[in-house]
């Protein structure tokens, strides 16, 4: 077998055991770590599912790889019903063909265990692998991602699966990743479930009393005597509106924090399984980016490599894009991930399922590079016939040309990065701000009755790193656990819950001179949701130098103008939540203009240290917000070589022998130009660039130029 590219013998691209396993790879005198697949660029293909039409229609498909450079297939990510047809037949005749076909083409593959939907015969033998709505309605037969998490034979059935798809592929050098389940998800509410919550349970608080004191009970009359008296936090039980709405927060929440260990032990019944026949293979599941369900940083140590599916909701989602792309590289403290999915063209779940615009595509994956990712793939290769996913996009349609616009910016794309080589390959975002992101947070804020429905997590930390992203500064976004010795600046937008020791180590940013800024409604809950017994907003009082009494939560419509700033002249709007704030030790930077609280400050900075706590008390527009990020940035030089032109998105990478790529990206519908900070080389045209010149992109337009030393 050789490479297709380069013509060279593909064993020597890769060192296997004898049992054909995988050594770490020495590249350029570099071992590239076991946890990512090794590659030498970026792997560049996506889903195919060459089982849903004839073995005549795969040679025209390789082809048309061929074309595109397609160099990776995703395979059998709903092939269950086809290997296992029966409970006690399993059958590997079809799937064997395909990935032979793949290997055979010189693909690599990344190989999925199929679990991710049941076939009928499971459902029907086992009705308990099916699930139980919230309402408590037992489904039957149907869907996909419809198994119960808690299901003795869902979990036994789906390990064997994995288990025998590894048996059966570990030693075919083609491939390159296991992609366990897919797009992990929703929820579980029936009696398996409600049995391994309380187990959950017993693990997590040891004695009954325990739980009691967490989840408040003496309120309500809910003390429990017996482990068996738990239920299911459902709109059978505690709910009264939705799965929001409940009386109880810290039971809520605790059936949150089960649910995603419950389907993280699915996956981990997987990958032990993968694991007893291949030893080295990395492990990944596609995570969704700005998901709320799962908690990703609980499951983070347990893949090999973080990958994930991006489908922003409209043309207008590059910050919301770049913000879903740095939380997935933050997942493996910094390490590529994998962009597993994206449509080349259009979506077709949606109500209205708009085109890419012409160069989106290329545009979009670039940025995906930009901020970390070393493999760009597609949903789909080829178009499903049928179901719901026939007007989904693909790279190759219905009628297998390859004159269409979509497959010739795909074809583009794939010139393009063979182009990149291994340039990028292993680069680390030299970050220095950190944006922290907490699921207990967003799940504690928004299972909350008061103060107000209307501040919702995704928006607040959204409309921060807009602003962080705006000025071009490149960040990480970090779990509250993570090491913040490295960052000069931690912006923690309602940082709702405090846990551990996150309050003295955000001192200790400050203490040493660097800026923490948080917001509203943090510091409100310890992590069983329960408030502190002390003043507002608890334990991060003393680096803030504030107190807050009140809080004041008003309809949309309802303006309080802030005015920021020493000169009085720039007066912002500010919705939703206006907190009264009392300074203890710090300064306000802004003051309310209405109400009986006009005059009193919105916002504040308490000297700590050798720097700084920031408050912001009410819910700034973006201006506001702003304003006050560029204030923080500014104090430590982190302002990006774009900061002032809105729409040019810079991001830097810093590859393993230390070059600095920087990254532009053209979100703008007309051409800009920017000077470059530093010569060096532009790797899409091979062009040498000096100190200074102009760097002209066109609309939607990139850049990757390697800087000088
Ligand atoms: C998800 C799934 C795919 C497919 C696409 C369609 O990302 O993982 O199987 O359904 O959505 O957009
Ligand atoms: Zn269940």
């Amino acid at each position: 077998m050789t490479d297709r590219f380069t013509g060279t013998p593909v064993a020597m691209l890769m060192t296997f055991r004898k049992d054909g396993t995988r050594l770490p790879e020495v590249i350029d005198g570099r071992i590239h770590p076991m946890s990512l697949p090794v590659t030498r660029k970026i792997l560049f293909g996506g889903d195919y599912n060459p089982e849903q039409w004839p073995e005549d229609v795969w040679q025209q498909d390789y082809r048309l790889f061929d074309a595109a450079r397609i160099d990776l297939v995703t395979l059998g990510v709903f092939d269950w019903a086809l290997v296992q047809p029966a409970e006690d037949v399993y059958d590997f005749t079809l799937l064997d063909r395909i990935v032979d076909r793949a290997s055979a083409e010189g693909r690599s593959i990344c190989l999925a265990t199929g679990t991710a939907a049941h076939p009928p015969w499971l459902a029907r033998a086992h009705p308990e692998v099916t699930r139980t709505d919230f309402e408590g309605r037992r489904h039957r037969f149907g869907q996909r991602h419809n198994s119960c998490p808690s299901s003795p034979v869902f979990r036994r059935l789906s390990a064997e699966l994995a288990r025998r798809i590894a048996r059966r592929y570990a030693g075919n050098p083609a491939i390159a990743a296991w992609h366990v389940g897919n797009e992990y998800g929703g929820a579980c509410y029936c009696d398996l479930c409600a049995a391994g919550f309380r187990s959950w349970l017993r693990q997590r608080y040891r004695t009954i009393d325990e739980l009691n004191s967490a989840w408040y009970t003496t309120f309500w009359s809910h003390t429990f005597t017996d482990w068996d008296q738990i239920e299911a936090p459902s709109a059978l039980t505690e709910h009264w509106r939705g799965p929001d709405h409940t009386a109880f927060a810290g039971i809520t929440l605790d059936y949150l924090r089960f649910t995603s260990d419950a389907m993280l032990a699915n996956f981990r019944d997987e990958k032990s399984a993968i694991r007893e026949y291949s030893p080295d293979i990395p492990v990944t599941t596609n995570f969704m980016g700005l998901y709320r369900p799962i908690d990703y940083h609980r499951w983070a140590p347990e893949l090999d490599f973080a990958s994930w599916d991006n489908y922003p909701p409209d043309d207008d989602s590059a910050a919301r894009m770049a913000l879903a792309h740095d939380l997935m590289r933050g997942l493996k403290d910094g390490q590529p991930f994998w962009l597993m999915e994206q449509t080349p063209s259009s979506t077709a779940c949606r109500d209205v399922n708009p085109l890419k615009r012409p160069g989106l595509l290329r545009l979009w994956s670039w940025q995906a590079v930009a901020h970390g990712a070393d493999a760009v793939l597609f949903f789909q290769l080829r178009a499903a016939r049928g179901a719901c996913e026939k007007y989904h996009g693909a790279v190759i349609g219905h009628a297998g040309r390859s004159d269409t616009r979509v497959f010739r910016e795909v074809a583009e794309l794939g010139a393009e990065l063979d182009r990149l080589g291994a340039a990028s390959l292993g680069a680390r975002t030299p970050a220095r701000v950190a944006l922290l992101f907490d699921w207990d947070s967003w799940w504690a804020l928004e299972i909350s009755d008061g103060p107000s429905r209307l501040v919702r997590y995704l928006e607040v930390v959204q409309r921060y790193h807009r602003a962080l992203w705006d000025a071009g500064a490149d960040l990480d976004v970090v779990p509250v656990t993570a090491d913040l010795s490295r960052y000069d600046v931690v912006v923690a937008p309602v940082l709702h819950m405090l846990k551990g020791d996150l309050p003295r180590r955000l001192e200790a940013v400050a203490a040493r001179g660097g800026s923490v800024l948080t917001t509203f409604l943090s510091g409100r809950v310890d992590e069983n949701d329960n408030a502190f017994l002390a003043d507002v907003p608890g334990p991060l009082g003393e680096l803030m130098g504030i107190r807050v009494d009140e809080w004041d939560a008003r309809g949309p419509d309802v303006v309080n103008p802030v005015r920021l700033g020493s000169d009085d002249r720039l007066e912002v709007e500010a919705r939703l939540l206006f907190e009264l704030i009392v300074p203890q030790s710090a300064e306000v930077i802004g003051t309310y203009r209405a109400d009986f609280y006009a005059g009193t400050p919105a916002v504040t900075r308490n000297t700590f240290g050798a720097g700084h706590g920031w408050y912001v008390g009410a819910g700034l527009d973006g201006t506001g917000v702003s304003w006050v990020v560029r204030q923080v940035l500014a104090r430590h030089d982190l302002l990006g070589p774009a900061s002032d032109l809105p729409g040019l998105e810079s991001a830097t990478r810093v590859t393993p022998d230390g070059a600095r790529l920087l990254f532009l990206l053209n979100h703008r519908s007309e051409p800009v130009e920017v000077a470059a900070r530093s010569g060096g080389v532009d790797l899409l045209t091979g062009d040498r660039v000096d100190p200074g010149a102009p760097l002209r992109l066109s609309a939607r337009g990139v850049v990757v130029l390697r800087e000088d030393e």
